[in-house]
């Protein structure tokens, strides 16, 4: 268990730090910064400029194709990008790794076409799962040692011996309040740190807002600039200063992820975001806290129920773990469609507490995605905050 939680830490820390570039010398994307941000989205060809694979799909997906890359290969954006986490980083120039990454685009593409009819059966993770120069052979110890299967993003649908999708909901709706209590909330805001994987993990401020029915933003307060997540229910935006492109809506698949954020403010909403549910096989998750070198430090195994919505226009899906006993939501993940695959964002929640109102509410949530890891620990939760509406239309209709 050593090895993949320090490879996880070191693809987070490099993946956000090598990302990082100094205002002055992004000559590059001078252009990027007037237009980017435009809430129709942006190409990848008219944002960037030597685009020759990945073209017609929009800023936000083509970052999460970079994240796929580098997850992929446990290797941060400097291993293919020249200069990339220093002054003058140069990400239209190509490397010879950059160029391996795209026959390998047109490869993984080709294979699906050829053999799986255009699905994205086959994706880099497929062959590289963390490793540059995927094995060949099996070794000996893996053929007589229990099976690492991690599961597929599409869960089966389990038949018989668990409740219902409705009854999983309404056991969680129970747990963290009642529907009458949830009914009168109408806003929320909520203060407390955050620390951000591959920064120095000093904790910054961080606050977030909610107003109902779908409406939620998490900001960080960082020395270089605010981090902002924000969603108005109908469009989204990530603010991220220290990176290459400072901020970018949010399209199709990815959009419908950023709203999903917000229906799960206002839980009572989850449920009819999706058409479709389906309860696949309960599993146990291991919340065990580590250190460093990945030994436990706290021992935390949950049984949960696993519940799967589909069925959204966009292709998004979304995964729910419901603990068993306490009915509580710990954990989602919700995948984006990308020109090489899903890209997958997985938020936690831990440390449930009473708040006012009759309402139970995770005072901790880690927000993990494919170029980064945040984990934010509140100290104050305040349902019915007054919440001022332009922290949610503001940022996105200042985008020109
Ligand atoms: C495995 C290699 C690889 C990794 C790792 C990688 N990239 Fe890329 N990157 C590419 C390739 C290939 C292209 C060109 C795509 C094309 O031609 O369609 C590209 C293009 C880009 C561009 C557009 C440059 C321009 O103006 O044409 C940016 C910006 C970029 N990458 C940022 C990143 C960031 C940020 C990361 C880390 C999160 C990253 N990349 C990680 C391979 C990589
Ligand atoms: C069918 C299996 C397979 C898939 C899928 C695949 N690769 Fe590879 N990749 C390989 C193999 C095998 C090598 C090693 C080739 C060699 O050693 O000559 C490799 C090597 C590479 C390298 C060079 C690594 C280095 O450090 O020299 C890069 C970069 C790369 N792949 C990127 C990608 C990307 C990006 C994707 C997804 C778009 C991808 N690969 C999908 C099999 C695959």
């Amino acid at each position: 268990m050593q090895l993949p939680s320090k490879r996880l830490m070191f693809a987070g820390a490099c993946a956000v730090g090598a990302a990082l570039v100094t205002t002055a010398t992004t000559s590059p994307f001078a252009a990027l910064a007037q237009t980017s941000a435009a809430l129709k989205p942006q190409m990848s060809e008219q944002a960037f400029k030597n685009i020759q694979v990945l073209k017609g799909i929009p800023v936000d997906e083509f970052m999460g194709t970079m994240g796929l890359f580098s997850a992929a290969l446990s290797v941060c954006c400097g291993d293919c990008h020249v200069g990339a986490g220093g002054d003058n980083p140069d990400w239209a120039a190509d490397t010879p790794r950059k160029q391996m990454a795209r026959k390998m685009v047109l490869m993984v593409q080709a294979i699906n076409k050829t053999n799986f009819g255009g699905r994205q059966n086959i994706t880099c993770w497929t062959c590289h799962r963390g490793v540059s120069n995927p094995a060949v052979t099996p070794s000996i110890d893996s053929i007589y040692s229990e099976p690492n299967v991690p599961p597929p993003d599409i869960l089966r649908t389990a038949t018989s011996g668990v409740p219902t999708a409705n009854q999983i909901f309404d056991k969680y709706i129970e747990a963290i309040g009642g529907a009458a209590n949830l009914a009168k909330v109408t806003s929320w805001s909520a203060k407390g740190e955050a620390v951000m994987f591959g920064t120095d993990n000093k904790a910054d401020k961080a606050e977030v807002y909610a107003k109902a029915p779908d409406e939620y933003a998490t900001i960080i307060r960082q020395k270089d600039g605010d981090m902002e997540r924000v969603t108005n229910g109908r469009q989204a935006l990530v603010v991220l200063p220290l990176t290459v492109v400072k901020q970018y809506p949010l399209d199709d698949s990815a959009l419908e992820g950023g709203k999903l954020d917000g229906k799960v403010a206002f839980p009572i909403n989850i449920k009819s975001f999706f058409p479709t549910w389906h309860v696949s096989f309960p599993i146990t998750l291991d919340l065990s806290q580590k250190d460093s070198d990945g030994k436990v430090i706290k021992e935390d195994r949950r049984d949960v129920y696993v519940v799967q919505g589909t069925g959204n226009p966009q292709g998004m899906v979304a995964t729910f773990y419901f603990d068993k006993s306490t009915g509580l939501l710990l954990r989602m993940i919700r995948y984006a469609n990308s020109a090489v695959g899903r890209v997958p964002t997985q938020i936690d929640w831990s440390d449930f507490r009473p708040v006012a109102g009759g309402l139970t509410m995770p005072f901790k949530f880690t927000y993990g995605w494919v170029s980064g890891r945040e984990d934010y620990t509140l100290t104050e939760i305040t349902p019915n905050a007054p919440v001022d509406a332009s922290l949610f239309d503001k940022p996105i209709s200042q985008v020109k």
